[in-house]
């Protein structure tokens, strides 16, 4: 029976086309070589799956959103580190009195101060001077907790009391040339004493609108 191909077989001619001997429920099949299209379709993908392994956990291509993102802010903050130390290099006690007579730059760190410093620092900068809700100390005056020289006030800015237990939180994270820039604002209020480079600000100066 098994050796007796089907009189309707169509390829009976073809002798590259055999017909299997064995027959499951009455059907045989014919052991044909699987056409090209469907090889190729096969081999086209291994060689895709290949690449792409190689592209996204090998060389991250093609990563996600978020891991881009981390990857983007990564970039940022070693470009922003990179600019805060080329300008921490340059800035001093005498660029910072500079930059509190330059009008752009005061304008600058006053939009600053508003935004974030007001609230403890009090409008006209008086601290706790101005009222009690008003928990920082005052800016205006000569009295410096933790020394007035402009770098002194900067690196209290930017880093934050030492006493963890006071409000005065470090601003580092609004970078540090718009921390420079709320510095100028303060020192605005303060004359340039004789010697700019290491002199404490001195005698408050009026000013006509905070
Ligand atoms: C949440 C309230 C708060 C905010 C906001 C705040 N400060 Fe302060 N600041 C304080 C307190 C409280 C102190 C006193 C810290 C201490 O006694 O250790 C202080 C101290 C300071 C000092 C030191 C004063 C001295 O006598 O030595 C400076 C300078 C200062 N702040 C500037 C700023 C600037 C500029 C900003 C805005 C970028 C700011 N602060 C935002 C609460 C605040």
């Amino acid at each position: 029976m098994s050796d007796d191909p089907t009189p309707l077989d169509p390829y009976a001619d073809d002798p590259d086309v055999k017909l299997r001997e064995h027959i499951y429920d009455g059907i045989q099949e014919y052991d044909q070589k699987l056409p090209n299209w469907w090889l190729w379709t096969l081999y086209i993908f291994i060689i895709f799956f290949v690449i792409g392994w190689v592209a996204y956990y090998q060389v991250g291509i093609g990563r996600s959103d978020g891991e881009r993102v981390e990857a983007q802010i990564a970039v940022i903050d070693a470009k922003k580190a990179e600019k805060l130390k080329a300008l921490m290099g340059e800035l001093d006690d005498r660029v910072l009195w500079e930059m509190s007579r330059n009008k752009p730059m005061i304008d600058a760190g006053q939009a600053t101060y508003k935004q974030v410093c007001i609230a403890c620092h009090a409008p006209d900068l008086d601290g706790s001077g101005a009222g009690p809700q008003f928990v920082g100390l005052p800016l205006d005056d000569k009295e410096w907790k933790y020394g007035g020289t402009p770098m002194q006030i900067f690196e209290i800015v930017m880093n934050g009391s030492p006493d963890k237990t006071k409000g005065m939180t470090p601003w580092s994270s609004l970078g540090g040339d718009t921390v420079a820039k709320v510095v100028a604002f303060v020192l605005s209020y303060h004359p340039v004493p004789e010697n700019a480079d290491a002199t404490e600000p001195g005698e408050t100066v009026e000013k006509e609108d905070g």
